[in-house]
């Protein structure tokens, strides 16, 4: 399975702080927001992971990530997206990367506290996506469902949702995602949105909606962004990561620390422990 992140956007709502840099660049306790989808896929066994970013954002995602996992068996590939069309543009961005396999899809800025692997790992056909309950369902896609827990109707952002039940950022694929995705028409506010394409499944019977019991955070807000830090700590949610992921970002450390001491060591001084 590939793996892509969906990593641009301009997130107007995080200024000043995303006029510098990117939303999911920004940190996230410990780390950038950016390694904890990272670490979902991962987790999950995907190695070859697409990340769309935003055209002015490129180099600050090439400095972190362009060579971090070379040594790690992670092929990491970038695409640039010009406008952020909807959610359903990175399986068209994405096409050639996805070639003939399935594929999971989730934002840049989505942290999930459950490893979420085995369902990933267990995909084989259809989509499946990630359903949580929460007290403000009108700002997502809202998931319903019948007596027996079949889901019956994917709405975006509804105005009266039938349900408290939020659909996550994480999406799983087969192949004809691509073509799905292809013949979207563009939403009233006009974007292609995955909602969309989560509805084309159900229609087909074909979209597995599994309720997640672990913390969902979008950090998209200062508030949102403050409490992801807070919980990411509290519940050690960054210490809990695959090992590679945390050896990569060790020898990033030390390869800034050696070049830091070796510009200073040029002048004779000497770096501050
Ligand atoms: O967070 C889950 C929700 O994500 C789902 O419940 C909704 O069904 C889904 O539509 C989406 O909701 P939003 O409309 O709130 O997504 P937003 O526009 O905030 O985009 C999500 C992230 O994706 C954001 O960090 C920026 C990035 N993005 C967005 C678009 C539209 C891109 O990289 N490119 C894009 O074209």
């Amino acid at each position: 399975m590939k793996g892509i992140i969906l990593s641009g956007g301009t997130a107007t709502r995080l200024f000043p702080l995303t006029a510098t840099t990117s939303k999911q660049l920004l940190p996230v306790y410990d780390r950038q927001m950016i390694f904890y989808p990272l670490n979902t896929l991962i987790k999950a066994g995907i190695r070859d992971i697409l990340i769309i970013v935003a055209p002015e954002h490129s180099g600050q995602y090439l400095n972190l990530l362009g060579s971090i996992f070379k040594n790690h068996g992670v092929n990491i590939y970038f695409e640039v997206q010009k406008t952020p069309r909807g959610l359903a543009d990175a399986f068209i961005m994405g096409e050639n990367f996805i070639n003939k396999d399935n594929v999971a899809m989730i934002l840049g800025d989505n942290i999930f506290e459950d490893d979420l692997n085995e369902s990933i790992s267990n995909f084989s056909k259809g989509g499946m996506v990630f359903a949580k309950e929460v007290p403000d369902p009108e700002r997502f896609g809202v998931v319903d469902f019948d007596e027996s827990g079949k889901a019956l109707t994917i709405e975006e952002k509804p105005k009266n949702p039938k349900s408290n039940y939020a659909v996550t950022g994480l999406y799983v694929y087969d192949n004809r995602v691509v073509e799905i995705a292809k013949n979207l028409k563009p939403s009233v506010r006009g974007e292609i949105e995955i909602t969309d394409i989560n509805n084309e499944y159900l229609k087909l019977g074909e979209l597995i909606v599994n309720k997640i019991n672990g913390v969902w955070l979008d950090a998209g807000t200062h508030d949102a962004l403050l409490e992801a830090s807070n919980i990411v700590k509290e519940k050690g949610i960054s210490q809990n990561f695959h090992p590679i992921i945390n050896e990569a970002i060790e020898e990033f450390d030390l390869r800034l620390k050696n070049l830091a001491k070796a510009t200073l060591e040029a002048h004779n001084l000497i770096l501050r422990k």
